[in-house]
């Protein structure tokens, strides 16, 4: 007989969301097991044995996971579904059959790297701080930060009564107006980057998401997607940022 799991393992390995999302999903309502609505933490089920809906949706067990990097283009809102109609990132996704949700979030004008899977541990991991995932993005900045700004990003400041972690930044062109700067950090804090950039005095113009760790965009066009291999994986947890070091 199948062993009773937890219902938000149960969601997240069925694709539907990270554990983290699915005990949110839990406690807002949205989920019935066996036409019940489950808010309580602690509830198991036996998958297969119980009907289990997600939005009156019934959710079965994935069978295959898959990992895909998509380039999202700017004006792509990073969720499945959006009440003001706007584009959202999984319908770039043609042909793809599997129901992927993105890992973390990018906003809506920005561009670049995002993750998508359906599988929820790996997911829960790429998102728990513990793992320090550094995201390295390219950042067009208003002005130019003198080095004591950049100094002091990379030490960390204050946002929202709490300290950045540690950053790494450097400054990759100069123009009479902006600059652009590299900049990788390892938190995921909502529109963290423009905080910082913000903080310091200098807005954010544009922003792209370069890469996960040492997994980058290579040659994916704004609406590209690819699929990931193993190795690919791997590289996403890597510490080494070569983006901050190439010229
Ligand atoms: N930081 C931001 O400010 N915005 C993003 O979309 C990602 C990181």
């Amino acid at each position: 007989m199948e062993k009773p799991i937890r219902l938000q393992k149960f969601l997240a390995s069925a694709g539907v969301a990270s554990r983290r999302k699915a005990e949110e999903y839990i406690a807002r309502g949205r989920v019935k097991v066996d036409g019940k609505v489950i808010t309580a933490m602690g509830q198991q089920i036996i998958p297969g044995k119980q009907k289990v809906l997600f939005d009156n949706r019934e959710v079965t067990p994935e069978e295959k996971t898959v990992y895909i990097l998509l380039n999202k283009p700017r004006g792509y809102v990073t969720t499945l579904s959006d009440p003001q109609g706007r584009p959202i990132v999984s319908s770039l996704l043609r042909g793809v059959r599997e129901r992927v949700f993105p890992v973390g979030r990018l906003d809506l004008d920005t561009e670049g790297a995002l993750l998508l899977t359906n599988d929820g541990a790996l997911a829960q991991s790429i998102l728990h701080p513990s793992n320090e995932v550094h995201k390295t993005y390219e950042a067009t900045v208003r002005g130019v930060p003198s080095p004591n700004s950049l100094r002091s990003l990379e030490k960390g400041i204050i946002l929202e009564k709490k300290k950045t972690a540690p950053a790494r930044l450097r400054i990759k062109r100069k123009y009479k107006q902006n600059c652009v700067v590299i900049i990788t950090i390892h938190e995921g804090r909502k529109r963290q980057v423009k905080k910082m950039f913000q903080a310091v005095g200098h807005p954010v113009q544009s922003l792209k998401r370069l890469a996960y760790g040492r997994l980058g965009l290579s040659n994916l066009e704004p609406g590209e997607f690819r699929f990931l291999q193993q190795n690919d994986i791997k590289k996403i947890f890597s510490k080494k940022s070569p983006l901050q070091t190439k010229k």
